[in-house]
């Protein structure tokens, strides 16, 4: 018997190295998701060519082009509505959502940050953790709130914070583990059993599995 795979969009800004995993996960037909478009917030945005290179149906909605984030976002919302779409991943997208579009989207939205949640929100998390000396580091997929880089987390993965590291190599460290984590974590979520509760995520079976929730 075969079960319906969450179809998901890919909405990104830039390189697209995570979204290129995620699309490498779900070519295998017995994977929960199945890639049916990947968005782009910046024309010209290279991971756009690369999603074309695999096949995907590809679009660009230029926030530029609107006057404010909510006018923007119900374009968005409307393309996602159009494919079908079950499950948003944010993978480099370098948009703030607002509350109206991330309760549209509640429970269906994800995002990566490289950090080990609730450390390291916001923006130059390497150059910070090897400022404030921390031996571990790593990224962190969850559920997107209106808090920015913050929400429940679905999954996780450490790495080693070395003493010759500079920020580039440390991010090029934790950018391995997070295309790991995120074909993980969103094969959770699709399959069901990663669930929202209470504000946390519990995950069936983790206690048989623990490399479910960090694949290190
Ligand atoms: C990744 O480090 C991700 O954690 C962060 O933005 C970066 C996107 O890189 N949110 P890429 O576009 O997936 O290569």
């Amino acid at each position: 018997m075969t079960t319906a795979r969450r179809k998901t969009a890919i909405l990104i800004s830039g390189r697209g190295s995570n979204m290129t995993a995620l699309i490498a996960a779900a070519a295998d037909t017995s994977y929960p998701a199945e890639i049916v478009l990947v968005l782009s917030n910046r024309p010209g945005a290279p991971g756009l060519d690369r999603a074309a290179a695999a096949g995907l149906p590809t679009l660009t909605v230029d926030h530029k082009a609107f006057p404010d984030r909510e006018s923007f976002e119900r374009a968005v919302d409307a393309a996602l509505v159009a494919a079908g779409v079950e499950l948003v991943c944010l993978a480099g997208f370098m948009r703030v959502l607002t509350p109206w579009f991330i309760a549209r989207w509640a429970g269906r939205l994800i995002n990566i940050h490289p950090s080990l949640m609730p450390s390291f929100r916001g923006l130059h998390t390497h150059e910070r953790a090897i400022a404030e000396g921390v031996k571990i580091h790593g990224c962190t997929v969850h559920h997107v709130v209106p808090d920015v880089d913050a929400g429940p987390i679905v999954a996780q993965a450490a790495v080693p914070v070395l003493s010759d590291d500079t920020p580039d190599t440390l991010a090029a460290r934790v950018l391995e583990a997070e295309h790991r984590l995120y074909p993980l974590a969103l094969a959770l979520v699709a399959s069901g059993r990663a669930v929202v509760e209470d504000g946390r995520v519990r995950v069936a079976g983790d206690a048989a599995s623990p490399a479910l929730l960090s694949p290190n």
